[in-house]
């Protein structure tokens, strides 16, 4: 595990854009596995920057977002698919054939599930899989509890992610309940994986995933045990550690 501190959100961003373009740079066809979240919108920026001044090309990526919520449409303003077009791919060159996000139109949980895994054997694995992490220690959506060994499955998501993904619907009642979510299996099985973390609100959350015992109870704390993991935080997210 390797910590990278940077000292606010600005740098922070900056500091995951460089990992996520040196990877680009280094093998121009990489899966790149993507999350959504407020954290990585400024991470998503510099990118684009960058792309805008010709220093990083995404014509041959391939992306895997991590999650979706169940039983909303693409077009839906606060679908994932929608949040990475608004916030990413409308402003680089990401063939639109090579995005992939886990799609919450499907009502069949089984077959959307077994479908996305399938896209994510065929394009040959992730490369780089960048994360945030929720309050309660979640990735994607693998809320605490979560076997580890899973896919992608249907989760149901918890009274503390409902509360925090509240602020982005008009009211409580319209946050979905449930999301399709990459499991920690395929998340321990990318090569690279990139976490980004910022504000106090994270703090006591990064200690106990990274300084605690690795346990379900706390979803991330299994990235402990990957091979090629980063995480890059702000002064504020990495002030109890
Ligand atoms: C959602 C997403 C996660 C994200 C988390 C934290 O639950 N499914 O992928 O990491 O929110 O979001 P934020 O970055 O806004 O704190």
């Amino acid at each position: 595990m390797k910590i990278i501190r940077a000292k606010d959100y600005k740098d922070m961003s900056r500091k995951a854009a460089n990992i996520i373009s040196a990877q680009v740079i280094m093998k121009p066809n990489c899966v790149l596995g993507l999350a959504t979240g407020g954290t990585p919108v400024g991470t998503y920026a510099q990118l684009i920057d960058w792309y805008n001044k010709g220093d990083v090309d995404f014509s041959e990526v391939t992306t895997v977002n991590l999650d979706e919520y169940r039983g909303l449409p693409r077009d839906h303003e606060q679908s994932y698919w929608y949040f990475m077009h608004k916030n990413f791919f409308d402003s680089v060159n990401v063939q639109p054939d090579r995005i992939f996000v886990p799609d919450g139109s499907n009502p069949n949980a089984e077959e959307a599930c077994r479908e996305y895994d399938a896209i994510i054997r065929n394009v040959g694995g992730i490369d780089l899989q960048l994360l945030g992490i929720g309050e309660d220690g979640h990735i994607g959506f693998n809320e605490p509890g979560e076997a580890f060994e899973l896919g992608t499955h249907c989760v149901d998501l918890t009274e503390s992610t409902i509360n925090a993904n509240q602020r982005f619907f008009n009211s409580r009642d319209e946050v979905p309940r449930q999301a399709y979510t990459m499991g920690i299996k395929t998340i321990m099985q990318a090569r690279k994986v990139l976490m980004v973390a910022n504000g106090a609100n994270k703090a006591e959350i990064i200690k106990k995933a990274f300084f605690g015992p690795v346990t379900p109870e706390v979803p991330a704390s299994i990235l402990q045990m990957h091979p090629d993991f980063i995480l890059v935080g702000d002064q504020e997210a990495l002030s109890l550690i």
